[in-house]
């Protein structure tokens, strides 16, 4: 802990503290928004301004309060997307609208005005499916589908927007002598021009930004998303305490179940109710809080029998508050969740397809100390028998924390060192953190010193903060120029010592800057085109892993994929690799929390995620540790990592028989590859999730609505944590059922402990692993047929797909395995022929054995 921390102090140990981070009422912008309590809108609609063209309907409103008009625009996008976007009608500047998010301009319909009399506006789609009620006085927006309102926009009134304004000239920050104390704090507690946190000053030279707007979500009351936080899959209702927060920050030793942001954030909520899902696209790169309250309206009875009756009906307000830019929001119609994900993929991107060794087992700690720390590792994989495919240096292997450099002590050779883990396949990642120590004779510090390409604090200098190397800078990946210069960075020349089994993981890059205001960047330091941090800090670390993508990309002439990890992640990092929840602590509990933190980020479009196995702090105990590898082996992204302080926890240290079991989940993992990487083809093409929450699919099962212990993986996989439960014990005792949601003991498969194959479904599988991804490729490939209660037969071509990610080094891999439960079956390839086969009766399994089918070839299965 000691080395790399400034002067010798545990900065770590200060971040803990929690007095560093802001509770929601510390927040300036979210008091002043606060003071506005639903009731009746102050904002109306000027008709006489209605504008339609083949892109959009415009118009103005007013505040009848200031009288500031705004401008609205409403969209309508291909495949069942609507976009509000409203700002001032004339800002003093402009104001912040978030770049490089959308992968391209929408696609928008024409809306037609079906209706304009008396105060009210109705919008009709093309295909009439959607209507759009605008009511002018007070301004609202209803959405319904088919008659059927689906969502309102403002009508608990709370459309809020600090429009510009110029200093005002008797301003203490203008002139502090001149204000009254009084004054002076009124504004203090409004923080309209600047604002106290602890010893941190805040300084606005733009004034009050802030933007906010409620959404009613009618039928719903389970509501999903707004990543990343330490909480429950279902979003709780906030009316008695802190609001969401979504804002990046680095705190280690976060606790479970707070709403405070870590990391990172993706502004995307979903709504589900048994016949419809929606969502809300809130693109906003600004501190965000989000409040969310459910409760049951009374609804009169449609029917005319019952007209005296009331019907309760649910409803989810939600309230999206943004310290600034303007309100872009898009509205997501599903009618699916799948549908839902397609959209917000449509917007932000998909899934990038991950090379294949990065869907194996990474074994990572702060920190392998030297070149022989690496071989000795990698050896005692091969020694024990564990696969694994990427080995990870933390940030200790660098020249004092000079990133792209290497200890030249403990690192002497680091291309050999690679040519040694390349010859036995495997992989090496090294960190790249974005801060630059400030040093002139370090080469990166010098060019971006000289090119201008630091991020400047409020007087133009350029900022320096703290952080593992001292005092540091931070690269601007705002601007363009930079990004280009940084992927330039990892070309093989300039990067000495890299190689192409050398890939990147960027920590770090909320960004953390160790004694700043909540350790992070002060809100008023300056980036390209003279925009302050607060406008962009969500989007910090998004960039980063941008430009190190792109960068990996270049350095292979466009030839290979890049493997990048980032801590900090915004809507759309999904395109650029993967994420990973940062600090947890090696307890049960967030062994636990883990599953629905990641069920959250697989739902807000990235799937390639996962948690630290073993938990980063501390020591686990065995069966924890053991424990942990059962279910990260099942999770998208598969990295045991831990802290500095925690003792070595390499799988084999645990004695003989938690060896054994870590080797077993870890050989699952591998042996399920080629189902796991056709899942992520899967979320690369068509934007489904890799993990999935049981509410997806099972849409219509109530009961599913908040299981946050057991998921999907794909639509023929389900993993179910379990602590205290024996799970044989579970399938043969009718009473222990319950506990496990029913289905997984009926239309389930059991295939190991505790993963279930949905009856109905083949997964494809290697018949065994390898040492690592790559010496995989001759190994055959098994189908896994599970039978449903009803079917006597099975379509394998319906149910199973497989994307064959061996296929590249033109292995010789063929079918050798059916492996069949619950009846009989013959093959034939062309020709008929004869099978031997083999019939369990204890787990009525049928298995085919020795097929010799070429996995290239068309061939067919009859099964009679
Ligand atoms: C913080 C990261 O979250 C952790 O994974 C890493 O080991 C340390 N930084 C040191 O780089």
């Amino acid at each position: 802990m000691e080395a790399g921390t400034p002067g010798g102090i545990s900065v770590q140990d200060e971040a803990v503290d929690k007095s560093n981070f802001k509770k929601c009422n510390q927040i300036a912008f979210y008091r002043r928004q606060k003071l506005l309590r639903p009731g009746k809108s102050l904002y109306r609609v000027l008709l006489d301004s209605v504008t339609l063209s083949d892109e959009n309907v415009k118009f103005q409103i007013i505040h009848e309060g200031n009288k500031v008009l705004l401008q609205v625009e409403i969209y309508e996008i291909e495949g069942n997307i609507f976009r509000l976007k409203i700002d001032e009608a004339s800002p003093l500047r402009p104001r912040y609208k978030v770049p490089d998010v959308l992968i391209k301009e929408p696609t928008t319909q024409r809306l037609l005005i079906s209706h304009k009399e008396a105060g009210i506006l109705v919008l009709s789609s093309v295909n009439e499916d959607y209507k759009l009620r605008v009511t002018a006085n007070p301004f609202q927006v209803e959405l319904q589908s088919k008659g059927e309102t689906v969502m309102s926009v403002n009508s608990n009134g709370l459309l809020y927007f600090e429009h510009l304004q110029p200093p005002p000239s008797d301003r203490y920050t203008q002139n502090e002598e001149a204000a009254s104390d009084s004054s002076k704090e009124k504004q203090e507690d409004l923080g309209l021009w600047q604002e106290k946190f602890g010893s941190f000053l805040d300084i606005k030279a733009h004034g009050p930004t802030s933007v906010g707007m409620d959404f009613s979500l009618h039928g719903y009351d389970h509501v999903y998303g707004i990543p990343q936080h330490t909480e429950t899959l279902l979003l709780k209702n906030t009316s008695d305490g802190d609001a969401y927060r979504l804002y990046n920050l680095d705190i280690f030793g976060h606790k479970i179940h707070e709403k405070i942001g870590i990391y990172g954030s993706v502004p995307l909520l979903l709504a589900h109710k048994p016949n419809r899902t929606s969502g809300i696209f809130w693109l906003n790169s600004s501190e965000t809080l989000v409040d969310i309250s459910t409760k049951a309206v009374h609804t009169p009875s449609r029917s005319a029998a019952e007209t005296a009756k009331q019907r309760a009906v649910p409803l989810t307000d939600v309230r999206w508050m943004s310290e600034s830019g303007i309100i872009d929001v898009f509205l997501l119609m599903g009618p699916t969740a799948f549908d839902i994900f397609k959209q917000f993929a449509q917007l932000t991107g998909t899934q990038a397809l991950p090379p294949l060794f990065s869907l194996g087992y990474h074994q990572c700690r702060w920190n392998y100390e030297d070149e022989q720390d690496v071989k000795a590792v990698d050896a005692g994989f091969d020694a024990h028998d564990i696969p694994y495919d990427v080995i990870w240096l933390d940030i200790e292997h660098t020249d004092g924390k000079r990133y792209f450099t290497w200890d030249k002590k403990k690192f002497q050779n680091p291309r050999k060192m690679q040519e040694h883990l390349r010859k036995r396949k495997r992989k090496l990642v090294v960190i790249v953190d974005p801060h630059i120590k400030v040093d002139p004779s370090y080469i990166l510090y010098a060019q971006a010193k000289e090119k201008g390409y630091f991020v400047k604090d409020r007087n133009g200098q350029d900022f320096e903060g703290i952080c593992w190397p001292g005092s540091s800078c931070y690269p601007d990946f705002t601007n363009p120029d930079v990004r280009k210069w940084y992927a330039d960075q990892f070309a093989f020349k300039t990067y000495k010592g890299s190689t192409n089994i050398l890939f990147v993981w960027n920590d770090m890059n909320e960004p953390s800057v160790f004694k700043g205001a909540e350790l992070t960047m002060q809100k008023d330091a300056v980036h390209y085109n003279n925009w302050e941090h607060r406008e962009v800090h969500n989007l910090y670390g998004f960039y980063q892993q941008m430009a190190t993508a792109e960068g990996l990309i270049r350095r292979s002439s466009g030839k290979e994929r890049p493997f990048v990890l980032t801590r900090s992640f915004f809507a759309g990092s999904q395109k650029y690799g993967a994420v990973w929840t940062g600090d947890n602590t090696a307890e049960w509990s967030y062994l636990k929390i883990s599953i629905p933190m990641l069920l959250t980020i697989n739902m807000a479009g990235i799937s390639f995620c996962g948690a630290d196995v073993g938990g980063f702090i501390g020591d686990p105990e065995p069966e924890l540790l053991v424990r942990w590898y059962q279910a990260g082996a099942y999770q998208p992204f598969f990295r045991g990592h831990s802290n500095m302080e925690s003792k070595r926890r390499e799988p084999w240290l645990f004695g003989e028989k938690n060896t054994q079991i870590i080797r077993k989940a870890i050989t699952e993992r591998y042996v399920l590859l080629p189902y796991l990487y056709t899942l992520f083809y899967r979320a690369h093409t068509a934007a489904e999730p890799v993990m999935r929450s049981l509410w997806i699919e099972f849409p219509g099962k109530m009961e599913t609505f908040d299981v946050e212990n057991e998921y999907m993986l794909g639509k023929q996989v389900s993993y179910s944590l379990q602590f205290d439960l024996n799970i044989f014990e579970v399938l043969h005792d009718k009473k222990k059922t319950q506990k496990l949601w029913e289905p997984f003991c009926l239309g389930f498969v059991f295939l190991q402990i505790p993963v279930f194959q949905r009856g109905g479904t083949v997964i494809p599988l290697k018949t065994s692993a390898g040492k690592s991804t790559e010496w995989m490729i001759d190994i055959s490939y098994e189908l896994h047929v599970a039978l449903d209660a009803e079917a006597c037969a099975i379509d394998l071509t319906s149910t199973c797909f497989l994307i064959n990610p061996f296929h590249q080094w033109q292995g010789q891999s063929e079918l050798k395995t059916v492996e069949s439960r619950k009846t009989l079956l013959s093959c034939s390839d062309g020709k008929k022929k004869e099978v031997v086969f083999t019939y369990d009766t204890k787990t009525s399994a049928l298995t085919l054995e020795n097929l010799a089918l070429s996995v290239d070839a068309d061939w067919e299965i009859c099964i009679s």
